[in-house]
């Protein structure tokens, strides 16, 4: 019997999709999943006439496998992927190669990789995007390890990523656990995008008295336009268009305001304060969502303590795209996307990762969650410029940061008169006009920590470290 090219262990809804895509794309395949029913009804369902075979158990499934072997997980991340790992390890051989596509923590993949390749295994963390349709028609993937491992799979991740002009939404992201670090960025970036659009839903909605169909309008407007034509702007006029099949009123009415989160935004975060890199657009994405699942304490607050009454004000129209909204919606995620950036060419410094940021940006234009025609701007701004500090600071989006400041802090001023809430658009503003502004007011924060704990301060006219005796 001839041997099966790829394996899959996990048979969920991503397991599912990508070894139906494996074997479109012409990679003979063998799948085994925990429970072998669910393994039965998938050959018999969705994979049944395919060159997709199924094993009872593990030792079946390494058997059934062309050498080395290539054997892609989408397990739960945490303990499951370390079980997985411990049940299929014994029946492994030099040189085969496991492949963990779920979002994996960095940190856990970096184990991994020092463990299996001590034992002469490959190990790749790759994060994979687009969820379940980006899986079967291509999705962007971020495969990490070491090269030779990856040289392994380069044939069979080309063909099943999604393809843009310049090629297949997949390259070799670095060593150890680089390959999940840029997927966790890439979803801290979705949060703050998703955020940012909820925000302009809402001023919409309750500062120019808008109604689902309209706002979905300025949003097909907005996915028209360079600066915003993106998935997630796409999707949002999809939803904002959807009715309840039962009284046909915007079903986006009737959805519980509580967002939840499965981890990969706080891991973010964290990464961000432990490498100090500035990411406020995205931790107030991620801060939003907090605050949302508050809901019965926000109920209670909301008839206790007094809110500023509604003032309107001047958002634009719908036929000009809403114009100040929009400012401030492309700012924002212009800063979401510098925040993350940002936070890979710290995370590359401090792990030696290496991370080649137009690649990045390349892979992202296609399959992802956040891809956007932006992305083409943020691989140009880093290709022309390798040492790029901020993505701001590239002449183009320098240009967009002047021309479209002044829309970002009306929306922003206008709300908060109104006392509705912008986290992301706000912290965005804040993170603008503290990166554009050359003295901060932190030398008085710098006398406080000296007058009251010695830390000493440095001064702007001298060399050194001072300290004053401040309350003597
Ligand atoms: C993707 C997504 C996906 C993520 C979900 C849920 O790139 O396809 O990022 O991997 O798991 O979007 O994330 P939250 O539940 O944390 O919002």
């Amino acid at each position: 019997m001839t041997k099966a090219h790829f394996g899959l262990v996990g048979l969920g809804v991503m397991g599912e999709n990508l070894v139906l895509n494996a074997e479109r794309n012409g990679f003979s395949s063998v799948v085994y999943n925990r429970t072998y029913s669910k393994t039965q009804s998938f050959l018999l369902g969705r994979g049944a006439d395919k060159n997709i075979s199924g094993a009872i158990d593990i030792e079946e499934f390494v058997q059934k496998l062309d050498r080395p072997r290539r054997i892609l997980m989408m397990v739960k991340a945490g303990p499951a992927t370390d079980a997985v790992i411990k049940q299929i390890s014994p029946f492994l051989q030099e040189g085969d190669l496991l492949i963990d596509g779920g979002n994996a923590q960095f940190s856990d993949t970096e184990r991994r990789v020092a463990e299996l390749e001590s034992q002469s295994f490959g190990y790749i963390g790759m994060g994979v995007s687009g969820g379940a349709k980006g899986a079967f028609e291509g999705p962007s993937m971020m495969p990490g390890g070491t090269k030779s491992s990856y040289e392994a799979i380069e044939n069979l991740l080309n063909k099943m990523a999604a393809q843009v002009e310049d090629g297949p939404c997949v390259s070799y992201i670095g060593p150890g656990g680089s390959g999940h670090f840029v997927k966790t960025v890439h979803n801290g970036i979705e949060y703050g995008i998703e955020q940012i659009l909820a925000e302009s839903y809402d001023l919409m909605k309750r500062v120019c008295g808008m109604k689902g169909e309209q706002i979905a309008d300025v949003f097909g407007f907005w996915n028209n336009t360079e600066e915003l034509s993106s998935y997630l702007v796409e999707i949002t006029e999809i939803c904002l268009r959807k009715k309840d099949p039962e009284d046909g009123d915007d079903l986006v009415e009737k959805i519980m305001d509580k967002a939840g989160q499965k981890g990969t935004g706080l891991w973010t975060v964290i990464s961000a304060l432990e490498l100090g890199a500035s990411v406020p657009t995205i931790y107030s994405s991620l801060n939003a969502r907090v605050m949302s699942s508050m809901k019965s304490q926000r109920e209670n607050a909301e008839s206790i303590l007094a809110r500023p009454s509604l003032r309107p004000f001047d958002l634009g129209s719908v036929s000009d795209g809403m114009s100040p909204l929009m400012d401030a919606v492309v700012l924002a995620t212009i800063a979401s996307y510098a925040q993350g950036m940002d936070l890979l060419k710290l995370a590359s410094s401090e792990y030696n990762y290496e991370l080649h940021l137009p690649s990045i940006a390349q892979i992202w234009k296609g399959g992802c969650i956040i891809r956007s025609r932006l992305l083409k701007r943020i691989q140009d701004a880093f290709n022309d410029d390798p040492n790029l500090t901020n993505l701001v600071l590239d002449p183009w989006f320098a240009n967009q940061v002047s021309s479209r400041l002044p829309g970002l802090a009306k929306v922003v001023a206008g709300a908060a008169e109104s006392g509705i809430p912008l986290p992301c658009l706000s912290s965005s503003l804040d993170y603008l006009n503290s990166y554009r502004t050359a003295r901060l007011p932190q030398n008085l924060v710098q006398a406080m920590r000296d007058c009251f704990g010695s830390h000493t301060y440095q001064r702007v006219d001298r060399d050194g470290s001072f300290h004053t005796e401040w309350l003597g």
